[in-house]
């Protein structure tokens, strides 16, 4: 979890002076951050890299910061969103909260709490998420597993291949040294990641042969279709966003938000990589399958275009371990 004197903050603010002044008062309290003056750098800010907290003037020279807010928003960043806005303007403060905006900053304002802001945003943040552990809601379990014997049901191939990556998501969460929190999310969104195919019709979920290019199109909403499941669910929302991103490329070249390197989630860029060795080596055509060394060179060939290179480097490395091929087929 960010601690909040590392936090790297994004500001979107068009107005020469209070970006200057706001920006100072960054450097004053050592914050890392970045500064762009419009919604379009804005956008593209957020697609290519990592914020821990956002803080956007609404008026905007080619658009609203409400519109950055909704995109934030809609691609399960869950990063805390602080508006900045001219105080006579309650009607809007209130529309930007009911959107998602954390806090806001009413213009004239003093530059002294800013760092009181980002403080309490981010550990509003970290209370939120420590409520919302999955491992709180036993019942929840027991609903994860109805949708997966669903799923089952309809493709028998899906749940065993979620299995095989839960377990190699599992090695690479220890080795990675995440929490035993970030362990059971990443474990979570392993076994829930195609989840989404259940709502794809059977001809294009069962096809043996390669898809055409509007049947290709229709499989791709499985992310979005398979976040909107889980997202249902308040303690899942991290799941949500790790089965939405679990198909982006590090290069910005995935589906289906085109986020690029340390903009897509850690647990999604660790997920790519165990899901892709895992149909590698099992692929449904009989005889196209991989051995896990050949699996291996395509990761490492693709490192930096598909996945994130320092990633590819650990999994590679767990090879070696004595469990990687000790796949048990228990389910959570
Ligand atoms: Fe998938």
């Amino acid at each position: 979890m960010t601690n909040e004197l590392s936090s790297k903050v994004l500001l979107v603010e068009d107005e020469p002076v209070t970006n200057r002044a706001i920006c100072q008062s960054f450097e004053k309290y050592n914050y890392t951050y970045v500064s762009v003056a419009n919604l379009n750098e804005a956008l593209d800010k957020v697609k290519t890299e990592h914020f821990d907290i956002i803080f956007s003037d609404i008026v905007l020279p080619d658009g609203s910061g409400l519109e950055l807010l909704d995109t934030v928003h809609d691609y399960l960043l869950n990063v805390p969103f602080v508006i900045i806005t001219a105080s006579e303007n309650d009607q809007l403060v209130q529309t930007a909260l009911n959107r998602g905006a954390t806090d806001f900053l009413s213009k004239p304002f003093n530059l002294q709490n800013i760092p009181t802001i980002i403080k309490r945003n981010i550990e509003r943040k970290r209370i939120e998420h420590e409520r919302q552990n999955p491992r709180n809601v036993k019942a929840l379990l027991k609903a994860i597993k109805a949708l997966i014997s669903a799923l089952e049901a309809k493709d028998s191939y899906t749940s065993g291949h979620s299995l095989r990556v839960a377990h190699y998501a599992k090695l690479m969460g220890n080795e990675m040294n995440l929490s035993e929190d970030e362990i059971y999310c990443l474990n979570l969104s392993a076994i829930l990641h195609d989840i989404g195919k259940i709502g794809l019709p059977d001809h294009i979920l069962k096809k043996s042969s390669s898809l055409l290019e509007s049947e290709y199109h229709t499989a791709k909403e499985h992310p979005l279709i398979g976040s909107k499941i889980v997202g249902n669910i308040d303690e899942l929302f991290e799941v949500a966003a790790i089965i939405r991103h679990h198909h982006e490329r590090f290069d910005g070249r995935g589906y289906p938000d085109g986020l690029k390197g340390e903009a897509i989630p850690l647990l999604a860029r660790v997920l790519a990589i165990v899901d892709a060795y895992e149909a590698i080596v099992s692929r449904r055509n009989y005889g196209t399958e991989l051995t896990p060394q050949k699996a291996f060179t395509e990761l490492e060939k693709n490192a930096g275009s598909q996945f994130d290179p320092m990633l590819v480097k650990i999994f590679v490395g767990l090879g070696e371990h004595p469990e990687f091929f000790n796949i048990k087929d228990e389910l959570i």
